[in-house]
C-alpha cells in the first residue's frame, strides 16, 4: 500500500507519544501484547517500534484495516508486529487459542465508538487472555460522576450517539463495574491530554 493512501488517524498521531509515555513505567523490558480494536495500526507499529522487547500482536473485528496496520508496521520498521487477526471482543470465546496468553491487552478508543455490549465482551476476553499479573489498559474519553465532564467531551457524545444511537462515551464507574464482574479491578486512572483517560486494570 503506497505511503500517500495509507489510512491514518491524525488523532493517534497526537497520543501515541502521550500513551507511550504513560504505558513505559507500567510494562517490563519484554512481553506479549494484545490490541483491541487496533484501526490504522499506527498504535501498534510506534508502540512495538519503541518496546523492542515486546511482541505486538493487533487485531481488530475488521479485516479491511490488516492492510493499513502491516504497512504501519513497515513504516517504522517494528518487525515484532505480528499480522494482525479479526476479532470481536462480542465474540464469546475470543477466537485464540484457550491458553493464549498476554502480558498486556490494549484498547484505545474502542469502548465509546461500539455498542455497550463490547465493554463486558472485553472485560471477560481480557479476564480469560491476561497472564497472572497481566495489565488491561483501556484508552479514551469517559465520564465521571465527580468530574466535570469537558464541553468539548460533551460535544464528542453528542455527536457519537446521533451517529449511532448505541454509541456514546461511557461512565467510568459502569466499565468499573463490568471490569469488576469479570474479577478485574481498577488499579489505575492516569490523566492524558485532551480530556482522556489511560485506564489499568488488572486481577
Ligand atoms: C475509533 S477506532 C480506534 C482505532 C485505534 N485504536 C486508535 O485509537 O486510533 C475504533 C476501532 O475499534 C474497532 N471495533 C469496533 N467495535 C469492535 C468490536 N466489537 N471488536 C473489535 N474491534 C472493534 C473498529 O473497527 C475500529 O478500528
Amino acid at each position: 500500500m503506497p505511503t500517500s493512501t495509507l489510512p491514518s488517524s491524525a488523532a493517534s498521531e497526537r497520543n501515541k507519544d502521550p500513551i507511550l509515555d504513560a504505558l513505559r513505567p507500567l510494562l517490563p523490558e519484554q512481553g506479549k501484547a494484545l490490541e483491541i480494536g487496533s484501526g490504522t495500526g499506527q498504535h501498534a507499529a510506534y508502540f512495538a517500534a519503541a518496546l523492542p522487547g515486546w511482541l505486538w500482536q493487533p487485531s481488530d473485528m475488521d479485516k479491511e484495516l490488516f492492510e493499513a496496520i502491516a504497512a504501519h508496521a513497515r513504516l517504522q520498521e517494528a518487525a515484532n508486529v505480528q499480522p494482525a487477526i479479526e476479532l470481536d471482543v462480542r465474540t464469546n470465546p475470543w477466537p485464540l487459542p484457550a491458553k493464549a496468553q498476554f502480558d498486556l491487552i490494549f484498547s484505545a478508543n474502542m469502548l465509546h465508538i461500539a455498542s455497550w455490549i463490547c465493554c463486558p465482551g472485553l472485560m471477560q476476553g481480557a479476564a480469560r487472555h491476561l497472564t497472572a499479573d497481566g495489565l488491561l489498559v483501556t484508552y479514551g474519553p469517559y465520564l465521571e460522576q465527580d468530574v466535570p465532564t469537558a464541553p468539548s467531551n460533551l460535544a464528542f457524545d453528542a455527536d457519537l450517539r446521533q451517529r449511532n444511537a448505541s454509541w456514546g462515551i461511557r461512565q467510568l464507574a459502569d466499565v468499573e463495574k463490568e471490569a469488576g464482574r469479570a474479577g478485574l479491578q481498577l488499579r489505575q486512572r492516569i490523566s492524558l491530554p485532551a480530556n482522556n483517560l489511560l485506564l489499568v486494570f488488572s486481577r
